[in-house]
């Protein structure tokens, strides 16, 4: 592929202008070949291909050694462990993200999400990018510690967490190894950021040990979960493993999903009026409910539609165990295979007017017309997202708690555009917030 540079390759290209390098890749073939500093990678371009290697073939593929930066933190835990121990800890983890469970954090995260809202007056500007992001990490955390984080520890895990999201963002995309180790101001925020949350979660899963479980939050599941074919549990550093994975899988995947949400509706007044009054006429004067959501139709398409956009994740990463022929290339093992399913989502082959919200485009008679590999914003296969239902289930109550009570519109300043670290993040994004007058449906947006 034309355009790398000498040594570098087109890493450059990955790190400076990452969206439009993955896009550009689709119009060079199904599978292109490009170099990425010494080495030779390969970007898997077509969904049938993207299938195969998630799927059908999934068994000679690792994750790789973009995940392998993951490890720093995750260690290993679910994101980025492998093989049969892979296996063992999602059979273990998976039953705690059923819809049993489920139903049980999303009167949490009502709760959560209105007691934010609460806060708002009408007419303020909210930045909405942190306001999600606060909103996604107070969730995440009180469904794994329940009331366990006293202030001072919840304040250790929101200033420690950030700094990791954005040490691991710049390190899954950096040309060579040695940057991470240099000694830099950062590198040492990101050391100091990672023995604190250490510290925050080994002492409370020591606690947890001494007092036996007294709640039943997800950390307490995580403690007495077994695996059903062996009966075998988890160790503490394994928990702990988990833990962490779970607080960085699950908070800046589901904020950005929903800045993007909340910004798109503000720049689409007729959608978001449309999602109110199905909200108004669902759900009345009443509290949302976990069986509530499969009812609320167009807000399941708007969520879909925004997760087609912004799928929160740009570029992943797969490495052949053994050699494997994929779309008439043969893969050596070892090497790197690269996906992007943001640009899978936005392929004007794939999807009409692709750059286009159009919630709509999921109404079922034109969602049937969708190729079903051509949409997977939680990717596919045995290594697919282990928190979707968590996900949706948080973006949808989100969304109507905000929704029911305010009407977004945008704040001046220039458009929100995604910042990439390790994955799409909005950059500054304000919001005006006006308040609806309770229960009625015929309000007008601004
Ligand atoms: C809108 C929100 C989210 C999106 C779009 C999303 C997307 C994804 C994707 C694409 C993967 C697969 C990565 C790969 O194939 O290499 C993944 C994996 C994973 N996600 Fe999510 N995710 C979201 C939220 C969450 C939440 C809330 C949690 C936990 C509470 C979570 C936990 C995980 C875990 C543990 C994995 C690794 C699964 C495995 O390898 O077995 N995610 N996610």
């Amino acid at each position: 592929m034309p355009g790398g540079y000498p040594f570098l390759g087109h890493a450059l290209q990955l790190r400076f202008r990452p969206l439009e390098f993955v896009r550009s890749l689709r119009a060079c073939g199904d599978i292109v070949v490009f170099r990425l500093g010494p080495r030779d990678a390969y970007a898997v371009n077509h969904p049938d291909l993207i299938r195969q290697m998630l799927v059908t073939d999934a068994k000679s593929f690792m994750k790789g050694r973009m995940f392998e930066k993951g490890r720093l933190v995750a260690r290993n835990g679910l994101f980025t462990s492998e093989g049969d121990f892979h296996l063992r800890q999602r059979r273990i983890i998976q039953p705690l993200f059923r819809r049993a469970h489920i139903q049980q954090y999303a009167a949490t995260m009502r709760q959560i999400a209105q007691a934010h809202v609460d806060t708002w007056r009408d007419g303020q500007e909210v930045r909405m990018d942190r306001e999600l992001f606060d909103l996604a990490l107070t969730t995440v955390t009180r469904v794994l510690f329940s009331t366990r984080l006293d202030e001072g520890r919840s304040e250790a895990v929101c200033r420690s967490l950030p700094v990791l999201l954005e040490g691991l963002g710049r390190r899954a995309v950096a040309p060579i190894d040695l940057l991470d180790k240099l000694p830099t101001v950062m590198n040492y925020r990101f050391g100091k950021a990672l023995s604190l949350m250490q510290s925050v979660i080994e002492g409370i899963i020591a606690e947890h040990r001494v007092r036996g479980a007294d709640t039943a939050d997800l950390l307490a599941a995580l403690l007495a979960g077994r695996d059903e074919e062996t009966g075998e549990g988890m160790t503490d550093e394994q928990v702990y493993d988990e833990v962490v994975t779970t607080l960085i899988a699950g908070t800046e995947t589901t904020a950005g999903a929903l800045s993007w949400a909340c910004y798109l509706l503000s720049r689409h007044p007729h959608i978001q009026r449309r999602l109110q009054d199905e909200l108004d006429e669902q759900l009345g004067d009443r509290d949302i409910t976990f069986e509530d959501l499969g009812k609320l139709r167009f807000l399941q398409q708007v969520m879909a539609e925004t997760l087609r956009l912004h799928p929160s994740t740009w570029m992943l990463m797969r490495s052949p165990l053994t050699v494997v022929a994929l779309g008439g290339h043969v893969l050596p093992a070892g090497s790197t295979v690269l996906f992007s399913i943001y640009a899978l989502q936005r392929d004007p082959a794939l999807y009409p007017h692709p750059e286009e919200f159009d919630p709509d485009r999921w109404a079922p008679d034109r969602a049937a017309q969708i190729k079903r590999d051509a949409y997977i914003p939680f990717g596919a296969g045995v290594r697919g997202c282990a928190g979707e239902q968590f996900a949706r289930a948080e973006m949808a109550v989100i969304l109507a708690v905000m929704l029911r009570q305010y009407t977004l519109s945008p704040a001046s300043g220039p458009p929100a555009k995604p910042i990439v670290r390790l994955i799409p993040m909005p950059s500054a994004m304000p919001l005006i917030v006006h308040r609806r007058p309770r229960g009625h449906s015929f309000q007008e947006a601004p």
